[in-house]
């Protein structure tokens, strides 16, 4: 087995932290999740499963040991007449493996195209963009409970999906590595052109709706609005659109005919936090190196030498502004590592 040690992290993480850990581990097999487990460097370090980075904000160096989860493969396991099974790796990266079921001609995830991160971590917030969650194309999470070392699988059913939330998140809260997600794709395109700017923008490019066009649609958008982790650290969004009674959406509408919400069951409306900070006037805000994306105010970034701590600080700094505001309390999406 090989621990490697004192590894610097920046490069695995889009917050683009600049933290190191003391042990490392690039797991590629499930074989492989058993045996760590049962070693002495994972009884006596505490542990972080790592996949892509994309949602994490490390505020420290991280003084234990990462597993860093490189499960690959793309298995057909079962085909009906409409419908594909395919089993995948924990460790695909999540866009490859869109663009590849495009490629197959199954449709189901164009709508997530372009979400960073890995196949592995996508039923953990249930991601979601554009009309979609990962729910919808789900059919069973495997893995392995890390106090047991006992493999699992979940049906749909079971991981108690959510709007960003998953059993994974809360009663198997860090008691799991997931390391394969099978999804139940269709060989008949079936679109979902309802998120009002998908139609427009395949309008504005001239493009009749199709798989592969509300892909590049989609990937226009994100493009336009969205950070590229690359260019400036990021983890998307940092907070959560809460969700509030509709009768206090109503109310909040006297005062503000402008606010942004959409009923999310047939009492309570999600509103759109990004226009909640906005109106705050976060949006394009700098503390030196944290600031609040210009386009999306719902995104915080690092301009390069942002410490974890300063990004939570403006992110207090900008859950009081909305509670004293507008009396509602956001709460980050982000999974904060100390
Ligand atoms: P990581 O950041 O590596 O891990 C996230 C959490 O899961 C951590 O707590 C980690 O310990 C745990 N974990 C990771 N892998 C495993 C595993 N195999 N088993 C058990 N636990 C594990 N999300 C959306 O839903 N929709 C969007 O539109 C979207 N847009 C984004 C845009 C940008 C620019 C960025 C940077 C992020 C965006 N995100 C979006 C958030 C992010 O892409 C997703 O949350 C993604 O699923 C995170 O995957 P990851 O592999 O990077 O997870
Ligand atoms: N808005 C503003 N100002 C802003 C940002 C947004 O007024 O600075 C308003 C606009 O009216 C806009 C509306 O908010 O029309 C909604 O904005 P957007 O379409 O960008 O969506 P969002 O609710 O801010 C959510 C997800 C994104 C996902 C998009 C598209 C959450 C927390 N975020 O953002 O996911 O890509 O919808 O479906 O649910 C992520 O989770 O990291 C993420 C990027």
């Amino acid at each position: 087995m090989k621990f490697q040690k004192n590894i610097p992290l920046k490069e695995f993480n889009t917050f683009g932290m600049d933290v190191n850990c003391d042990l490392f581990y690039n797991i590629s097999s499930v074989k492989e999740v058993l045996l760590v487990l049962k070693s002495e460097e994972y009884k006596k370090n505490k542990h972080l499963i790592l996949s892509g980075g994309s949602n994490l904000l490390f505020t420290s160096n991280f003084k234990g040991l990462i597993l860093k989860n490189n499960i690959k493969g793309i298995e057909i396991i079962s085909e009906e007449e409409d419908y594909i099974y395919l089993k995948v790796g924990a460790g695909e990266n999540w866009h490859d493996f869109v663009l590849w079921t495009i490629k197959k001609g199954l449709s189901g995830l164009e709508n997530m195209s372009l979400i960073p991160g890995n196949v592995g971590t996508s039923p953990i917030q249930n991601i979601g963009a554009y009309g979609v969650e990962v729910k919808d194309v789900i059919t069973e999470v495997s893995g392995v409970y890390l106090e047991e070392i006992k493999e699992f699988t979940l049906n749909n059913k079971e991981c108690n999906f959510d709007y960003r939330d998953s059993i994974f998140k809360n009663n198997l809260k860090n008691k799991t590595i997931i390391t394969k997600v099978t999804f139940k794709l269709s060989k008949n395109a079936q679109h979902n052109t309802k998120y009002g700017a998908i139609s427009e923008e395949l309008k504005d490019l001239g493009l009749e709706v199709s798989t592969e066009n509300i892909s590049k649609a989609v990937i226009r958008i994100r493009e336009r609005k969205l950070p590229n982790p690359a260019e400036i650290g990021n983890s998307g969004s940092f907070f959560k659109n809460p969700i509030i009674s509709t009768t206090q959406f109503t109310e909040l509408q006297q005062s503000h005919p402008n606010i942004v919400g959409y009923p999310s069951d047939n009492k309570n409306t999600k509103v759109s936090a990004g226009w909640l900070i906005d109106q705050c006037g976060w949006k394009g805000y700098r503390e030196k190196d944290a600031g609040v994306h210009k386009n999306q105010a719902l995104v915080l970034v690092n301009y390069g030498n942002a410490s974890g701590g300063e990004i939570i600080s403006l992110s207090q700094k900008i859950q009081s502004s909305v509670n004293d505001k507008f009396g509602i309390q956001i709460h980050p999406e982000v999974n904060i590592i100390g």
